[in-house]
């Protein structure tokens, strides 16, 4: 246990490593607008977690800005909250090491994530790719962040990340020295949104690696494109149900109520009292008509955003400078603690 008396702060981080996309946007950037009003909150693009698969240069830098453009066009203001790249301040990287001295193999080995992305050829993933979640650790305890909001696949990397902080508290006989962060998965509205599906195989979760454009609804796309590829989600030939239960076994239908149940703040509950007993032709043009409305205008502005990239970098170093402060303090602490000279 982390006696930890130190302020609530909120942070997490978006890989860049591809566009952003529907789950991104419910599982986590429409969590990140909502929680700034109320605390201080750091949000960072995570670069040097995409490299742990390769990525080309040139589009790394473009990936990069796309997601800062993204947090803006959604509506992160970044007066308010702090946004950069992770790799420009160091004491990420730094407090990543020491912490791959604390965190033990075992726990790594139990990692799910490094499994899938690794897949068959574990022999041949990065080094980067197996200590990954450690380097996350690094992100949240450099803040000392107590809250993480993320999606449901995050979820065990956070208790990796609170079993760190909680044995290096011990080790170092530091019982308040980091705080346990806590991590924020379910939205407003209940569980929706926590896990976002592919449209194409409601047994997958909508991933910015999926191969199949249409599995994907992107912040980039337009009116048009979004009412398509809602078209041609994949459903199946039943009514819906007027009752929740009755979406068990139908990932793809549970998937679509689910989008909109995130996106209009009803309970799936009221979406079926609504909609039981009508099929997809009906529902639909009705979630494309929402996902038009939620998503079209932040694509706009996103566009308007990326055409001036100097903006987004001036506002990035801007960012980093400020995240450094408190970064810097805690790696010096930690040095003195662990027993470097300082
Ligand atoms: P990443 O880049 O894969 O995803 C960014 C955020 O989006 C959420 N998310 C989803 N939520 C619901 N449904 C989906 N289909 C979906 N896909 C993605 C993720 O849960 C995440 O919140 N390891 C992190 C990045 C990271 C980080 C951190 C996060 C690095 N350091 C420190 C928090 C704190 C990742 O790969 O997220």
């Amino acid at each position: 246990m982390s006696g930890y008396q130190g302020p609530m702060r909120v942070l997490s981080g978006i890989q860049t490593s591809g566009e952003m996309h529907l789950g991104n946007y419910i599982g986590a950037i429409r969590k990140f607008v909502a929680l700034q009003h109320e605390y201080d909150c750091h949000y960072f693009l995570a670069d040097l977690h995409a490299i742990t698969v390769w990525q080309e240069p040139e589009q790394l830098r473009r990936q990069t800005r796309h997601i800062a453009a993204s947090f803006l066009a959604a509506g992160i203001d970044p007066k308010i909250a702090t946004i950069f790249p992770q790799s420009k301040v160091r004491a990420h990287a730094e407090l990543a090491w020491i912490f791959n001295c604390v965190a033990r193999l075992g726990w790594l080995d139990r990692m799910t994530q490094f499994k899938d992305k690794a897949g068959k050829n574990a022999e041949r993933a990065s080094v980067g790719l197996y200590t990954y979640p450690v380097l996350q650790a690094a992100d949240i305890l450099v803040y000392k962040a107590t809250h993480v909001p993320v999606g449901e696949d995050q979820k065990q990397h956070l208790e990796l990340s609170r079993d760190i902080a909680g044995k290096f508290n011990h080790d170092f006989k530091q019982p308040d020295f980091f705080p346990l962060p806590e991590p924020l998965i379910k939205g407003q509205f209940g569980d929706a949104g926590a896990r976002i599906m592919s449209l194409k195989d409601g047994s997958k979760k909508m991933s910015k690696s999926d191969p199949s454009e249409n599995a994907c609804i992107f912040l980039r796309d337009d009116a048009d494109t979004i009412a398509r590829k809602i078209k041609k989600a994949k459903s199946d030939a039943d009514v819906l149900p007027s009752e929740p239960a009755g979406l068990e076994g139908r990932a793809e239908a549970a998937n679509l109520v689910g989008i909109y149940a995130a996106l209009s703040g009803k309970t799936t509950a009221d979406i079926l009292s609504e909609y039981g007993g009508q099929g997809f032709g009906v529902f639909k043009p009705a979630l494309a008509d929402l996902v038009v409305e939620k998503i079209a205008p932040i694509g706009d502005e996103l566009r308007r955003l990326e055409a001036d990239p100097a903006h987004l970098d001036g506002l990035l170093t801007a960012g980093a400078e400020k995240a450094a402060v408190i970064a810097d303090e805690t790696v010096k602490e930690v040095k003195e603690i662990v027993g470097f000279l300082v």
